[in-house]
């Protein structure tokens, strides 16, 4: 057997080092547990960061690959096949109505050059120029060209010169009221106001699309007040900007419901998804209403992998899945469970400033001062080493990387739930 020292000294000779691992080396899992290659187990509460919604190797899913893998590994999406058709029509019947017409790529990066790409193409279709997109600060779209420029954060672009700052994209100011110095609701939602003044002062009007993540992940799990995103879609649709809802992160049941924005009862023009999408497989999609695809000619966009039939064959069974065994309704029932008890800590430790979340993507932040909110980034790391020793695994993250991130498969029981939080109260206690 091939033990865990072994694999890490072999990685560190062969991969590039794009980013520090956590010591250990996952040989399976089950559900909510992970098990590394000496056999100890962990509880899962990052997902492969928000991936695995159905759980880790579910068999439905396992034999729904293992079966296409038998009959087709790949066949480009020059020709026709079975799993892409099937699963773009289940996408569409599970989506908000108007969003219908489904291209698949590879990732969640991908998905949103995809969204934007053709958002662009339609708005100069339609007699633009098809120059401007409007992003959130503190957003994260992924780490190509445009996605990268499209966050919101810094930290993500230093180093790589103009790669990360493409022209024509403008970052309006997040709905992030633990850090806004208004008071909700007094502000009258100051921060989707905002919009417009970005619209009016930062761009020449031409802009084609505005990408907003319902509930802002990496920048630090920051669930939006209420109205926000009504007033935000409404500017867009006052001046003619397409509205682009990036599910990645948040869908598939990952915020109780199958997609995020739906919470809201608000109507994307497009939406990008990737993550829970494909239950572990790598496979992303964007989908547009009838209108915007109608602006598309042969060749527009292309992806050699997207939509390849072994990972459509799982995602198909994955949604399925998802659905028939009520996993979107436990990521509500233990979301809330997990968020109450959460909140409950704010008053009880004074490092605890702020817990938020939707579903069971939930955010704990932490401050070295109530009042100051200056952000514990020590001590939210110290937290996660202490949890990843009790043999739980979570992440941490945040535009100011002072949040602890509950992210478990949705699949997660109550009793499971409750021994995290006991021990990331006992963490707690201990700093
Ligand atoms: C909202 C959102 N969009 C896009 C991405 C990029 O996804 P990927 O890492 O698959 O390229 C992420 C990844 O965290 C994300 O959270």
């Amino acid at each position: 057997m091939v033990s865990s020292k072994e694999i890490m000294i072999k990685d560190n000779e062969y991969l590039a080092a794009v980013y520090k691992r956590k010591p250990v080396v996952i040989q399976e899992g089950t559900g909510a547990i992970l098990k590394d290659v000496e056999g100890k187990e962990y509880i899962d509460c990052l997902s492969g960061i928000s991936v695995t919604n159905a759980g880790h190797s579910p068999q439905r899913l396992v034999e729904a690959g293992a079966e296409q893998l038998g009959k087709l590994i790949h066949c480009s999406g020059l020709y026709y096949s079975v799993p892409q058709t099937l699963l773009a029509e289940k996408l569409a019947s599970i989506s908000p109505k108007h969003l219908r017409k489904v291209f698949f790529c590879n990732s969640g990066a991908e998905a949103v050059e995809a969204a934007v790409k053709l958002a662009k193409k339609y708005s100069v279709w339609k007699g633009k120029a098809g120059s401007g997109v409007i992003a959130l600060e503190g957003s994260f779209h992924g780490r190509l060209g445009l996605s990268l420029t499209l966050t919101g954060q810094a930290k993500y672009k230093v180093g790589f010169g103009s790669f990360a700052i493409y022209p024509g994209v403008f970052h309006a100011p997040a709905p992030y009221c633990y850090r806004c110095p208004l008071q909700y609701p007094d502000c009258g939602l100051e921060c989707a106001r905002r919009v417009k003044d970005v619209i009016k002062y930062h761009t020449t009007g031409d802009v084609a699309a505005m990408i907003v993540e319902p509930v802002m992940g990496e920048g630090g799990i920051i669930v939006p007040p209420e109205g926000y995103h009504p007033k935000v879609r409404q500017i867009c649709a006052d001046h003619e900007i397409l509205y682009i809802t990036d599910e990645v992160q948040t869908g598939f049941g990952r915020c109780g419901s199958m997609f995020a924005h739906e919470l809201w009862d608000i109507q994307a023009d497009i939406m990008t998804m990737a993550k829970g999408l494909g239950g572990g497989m790598p496979i992303g999609g964007a989908i547009y209403t009838d209108e915007i695809v109608q602006c598309l000619q042969s060749g527009d966009h292309f992806s050699t992998f997207g939509g390849n039939p072994v990972c459509c064959a799982v995602a198909l069974e994955n949604i399925n899945y998802l659905q028939e065994e009520g996993l979107i309704d436990n990521s509500k029932k233990v979301g809330d469970l997990i968020l109450r008890s959460s909140k409950e800590l704010i008053d009880k430790y004074e490092i605890v400033g702020d817990a938020r979340g939707l579903g069971l993507m939930i955010g704990i932040e932490f401050v070295k001062d109530k009042g100051t909110k200056e952000p514990a980034v020590d001590e939210t790391q110290a937290l996660a080493e202490h949890m990843f020793g009790e043999g739980v695994l979570v992440g941490t993250g945040g535009v100011h990387k002072n949040v602890l991130r509950i992210q478990p498969p949705l699949c997660i029981s109550d009793d499971q739930a409750q021994q995290v939080f006991a021990l990331l109260e006992a963490g707690i206690k201990k700093l």
